[in-house]
């Protein structure tokens, strides 16, 4: 005898652009089962038409992001034996296009990171063919920083980014911040053209609901206080 969870799930028909829910009432017997493979038994057994996205189920792609009563969370690392409730109401992330019920338009965030140039800015010398030699202790800078698996958890979290979708968001911000400690990059000038301004850090009122739900338990908010302060002290 396991438990009974109900999940009230959203579903989006984008053939007649109508919205509705589903409601499925499922046993968990096994302990380790997680909110995907409870969307997989509903896909398997009950309801064929149930479509949500995943890939490596191991926490690592991040394509399997989605809102659990009010929070975003993981599907493949959301463990249902440690979630608070055994009613779930289960929408696509926040703040998203949605494409078909918990299958959200991920561009936005591929286009907001690539906005902050996200790879080592290395500027053509002599010295340009050479390996680029990094401390033990400057690598240790970016710890916290490189984890990011760009699930869009933390933005679609992020109220500035509900309201304004120009602001860049606190994930490509956390990208951005990785580049500019790193002690080989040369782009932090660059980089600061797009960054300092009311879209860029200046943007972020610091909720700090993108810290709240980082699956990796990153902070990026921490990261565009890091970043403000390296503009205002001009390291760069
Ligand atoms: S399926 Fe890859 S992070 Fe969940």
């Amino acid at each position: 005898m396991g438990n009974l969870y109900k999940l009230t799930i959203f579903r989006y028909d984008p053939e007649s652009n109508k919205t509705s829910t589903s409601k499925y009432e499922v046993e968990v017997t096994e302990s380790h089962w997680t909110l995907l493979d409870v969307f997989r038994y509903i896909k398997n057994n009950v309801d064929d038409t149930l479509t949500f996205r995943y890939s490596c189920g191991q926490g690592i792609c991040g394509s399997c992001a989605v809102t659990v009563n009010g929070k975003s969370v993981l599907a493949c690392e959301t463990q249902m034996k440690f979630l608070d409730s055994f009613d779930l109401v289960v929408e696509p992330l926040r703040g998203f296009p949605v494409i078909r019920d918990l299958v959200v338009d991920h561009s936005v965030l591929d286009d907001k990171v690539r906005k902050v140039m996200p790879w080592l800015v290395c500027k053509k010398d002599s010295e340009s063919d050479k390996e680029r030699f990094q401390s033990v202790e400057d690598r240790a800078k970016l710890d916290g920083l490189y984890e990011c698996i760009i699930c869009g958890s933390c933005v679609a979290a992020c109220p500035t980014f509900w309201k304004n979708k120009t602001f860049l968001g606190p994930q490509a911000l956390l990208y951005a911040c990785r580049f500019m400690l790193d002690s080989r990059d040369e782009g932090k000038n660059e980089r600061f053209e797009i960054l300092a301004d009311k879209d860029g850090i200046y943007g972020c009122h610091t909720i700090f609901n993108c810290m709240e739900v980082c699956p990796k338990e990153l902070n990026p908010g921490k990261a565009i206080l890091e970043l403000r302060k390296m503009f205002m002290n001009e390291e760069f």
